[in-house]
């Protein structure tokens, strides 16, 4: 074998290199597997992923375009037809709490719905008997949604005609498996005379798009800093040494608060981006006395306006 042409000396020698060579020809096939098409991919773009708008009848990101509706007020009604339980109340309830319910409650109204895991505390479970704050009777949930449970999610629904919550609170009494269940007299004719009442309105509402011109049209942009000031401090000396873009600047302070904070956070933000945000290079080498100057000049004239 091959003990016969070599001695037992060369080939530990023999046996060494190889060892070595098969681990150099190792750690090449990583470098060229792992390593060499991670660089070639380095400048790539990164494949934007499609995000999926949420759609829902009145959800965020809805691109319902809803038509202009003047508001107006609602002829009063019966109260009877909306106290008393109906198929037709029941089913109009059904669809406001698919759209405005059901990510909290559940589709099963068990307080169990997708957004109802990381709230604290939970939203009702109302099939349960126990903990409710307001109650599950008619006057009782009317008045939970008139008010919401402050200091939890449970937000207000005034918003909502008086029939939409009456709708709503029948179909939450229905998951709940107790229909129609009023309150004390007394608080039965409460809400009686509070549905009865004249003057309900609603409220304007116009489209999405229509909303975003008008932001649009009423933007005052902030006027350009004033850089040759008639007053000598240090401040509006360091001022004009550093800003190159009065306008560029005035919009970047205005844009961002949190340079109000202190000298230091102001250097932070100007310093992002310097020639961005109106400033020249130079700006990188202020002293702290100058980081304070310049701040303290700022502070006086923005605050003023
Ligand atoms: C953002 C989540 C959220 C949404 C949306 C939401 N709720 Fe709630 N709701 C809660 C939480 C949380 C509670 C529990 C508050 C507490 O523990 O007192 C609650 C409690 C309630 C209660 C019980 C009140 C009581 O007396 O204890 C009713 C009834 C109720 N919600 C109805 C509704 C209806 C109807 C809607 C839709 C119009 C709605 N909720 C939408 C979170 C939500």
């Amino acid at each position: 074998m091959i003990e016969k042409y070599v001695d037992s000396k060369e080939l530990k020698q023999l046996l060494s290199t190889l060892l070595v060579v098969v681990g150099c020809l190792i750690i090449a096939a990583l470098f060229a597997s792992i390593v060499v098409p991670g660089l070639r991919n380095a400048n790539k773009p990164a494949t934007p992923t499609a995000v999926a708008p949420v759609v829902g009848e009145s959800g965020w990101l809805d691109p319902t375009e809803f038509p202009v509706q003047k508001g107006r007020v609602i002829p009063p009604v019966d109260p009877k037809t909306l106290i008393e339980p109906s198929a037709a109340l029941t089913d109009a309830g059904k669809e406001l709490y698919e759209a405005n319910c059901l990510t909290c409650h559940g589709e099963g109204g068990r307080g169990d719905g997708p957004a109802g895991a990381t709230i604290n505390p939970k939203p009702r479970d109302f099939t349960a008997a126990e903990g409710w704050t307001h109650g599950p009777d008619i006057p009782n949930i009317y008045k939970t949604l008139m008010e919401g449970i402050p200091g939890t999610s449970m937000a207000a629904f005034d918003y909502l005609t008086k029939k939409e919550r009456m709708e709503l609170l029948h179909y939450v009494q229905m998951l709940g498996g107790y229909p129609g269940r009023g309150g004390s007299r007394d608080a039965m004719q409460a809400l009686s005379e509070e549905l009865a009442a004249p003057g309900e309105k609603t409220t304007n509402k116009i489209p999405v798009s229509m909303a975003i011109a008008k932001l649009e049209s009423e933007f005052v942009p902030p006027s350009p800093l004033e850089i040759s000031p008639d007053t000598e401090s240090p401040g509006a000396e360091v001022l004009r040494r550093t800003v190159t873009d009065p306008t560029r600047a005035a919009q970047s302070l205005a844009d961002s608060a949190v340079w109000r904070t202190g000298p230091d956070t102001l250097a932070e933000s100007v310093l992002l981006n310097a020639p961005g945000n109106g400033f020249n290079v130079t700006t990188a080498t202020l002293k702290p006395s100058e980081w304070q100057a310049l701040y303290d000049e700022l502070l006086k004239r923005l605050n003023t306006k």
